[in-house]
């Protein structure tokens, strides 16, 4: 495995030459801290793609002022060892100087999906997720990019960005990877502190109590977020930024869920921002 020294122009000399392979690339863009969330898409990449590349950027223009870019957590080294560990092609470090030079002037902004949900509650953030992607997925040329049904919205965004602007390549959605008390793996996890930890899972119950109530005959969206709610802010130190049961494709806000649906949520713990969500059906 090599990580990419010589910058876009390397990345996309060698995904050139790879995409001509019978099975093609895959890319799995992250922000690097890895956890075994991170490496189920990996994982899947390896199954179906003769290469596989792995972005790692924490990507400045998806934070707003005062989120956590400082102190979103940076281990290169680990994540590294991870992806030469999982048999990763190469790892595509790009930086802020190469990916936005001064002058840079074009952004991407995949409209109405990015206004609700975690969209009103990070202004920007969806623009930025949708230009960095765009960017990654033009300079490597994948087959197929894998993201994780964790980040819902940013999935659906994908998808649309991907529909709508022609792109040559799938996208493919992997489950989300919890650990064993249900709590989605998630890199800003290890912000949490230790007395915080215990009550992190929270949220997944909230989501598991409105998909049990729906199960057992609650069809009204309403009733099932006021349950959500109530039930996340019995916790002590959290914050409800939204709960929400959505359209699992249009993610319009239901009033009676009677197909696929999705329930979701945000949460502030202690500081730290936790998303989550849950298929649900009739
Ligand atoms: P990041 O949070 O590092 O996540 C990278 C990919 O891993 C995303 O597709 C995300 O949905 C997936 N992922 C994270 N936690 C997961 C879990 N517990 N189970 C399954 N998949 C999981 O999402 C981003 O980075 C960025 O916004 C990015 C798309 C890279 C653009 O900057």
């Amino acid at each position: 495995m090599t990580a990419t020294a010589g910058g876009i122009a390397e990345m996309r000399r060698l995904a050139r030459e790879w995409r001509a392979e019978a099975r093609g690339v895959g890319l799995v863009p992250t922000m690097g801290a890895l956890h075994d969330g991170h490496m189920s898409l990996v994982q899947a990449a390896r199954d179906q793609s003769d290469r596989v590349v792995v972005s790692i950027f924490v990507n400045p223009i998806q934070f707003g002022p005062g989120e956590d870019y400082d102190r979103y957590p940076r281990t290169l080294e680990a994540d590294l060892e991870r992806c030469q560990a999982a048999g990763v092609d190469v790892v595509f470090l790009a930086t802020a100087a190469e990916m936005y030079p001064p002058g840079y002037h074009t952004h991407v902004v995949v409209e109405d999906l990015t206004t609700g949900l975690c969209g009103a509650f990070r202004p920007g953030h969806f623009r930025g997720v949708a230009t960095v992607v765009a960017k990654l997925l033009h300079i490597v040329a994948p087959q197929r990019a894998y993201f994780g049904e964790k980040d819902y919205q940013q999935l659906q965004v994908v998808r649309h960005l991907v529909a709508d602007l022609n792109m040559d390549t799938e996208v493919v959605a992997c489950p989300t990877v919890r650990e064993s008390d249900g709590l989605a793996l998630s890199s800003r996890n290890a912000l949490l502190t230790p007395e915080a930890r215990p009550r992190a899972p929270c949220l997944y119950r909230a989501l598991c109590r409105a998909r049990d109530l729906l199960r057992s005959g609650e069809r009204s969206a309403t009733a099932l977020q006021s349950e959500m709610r109530e039930s996340l802010e019995r916790v002590s130190g959290v914050g409800v930024d939204y709960v929400a049961v959505v359209d699992s494709r249009t993610l319009e806000r239901l009033d009676l869920v009677e197909g696929e649906a999705v329930a979701l949520g945000a949460i502030r713990l202690a500081g730290v921002r936790l998303i989550d969500n849950l298929r649900i059906s009739v």
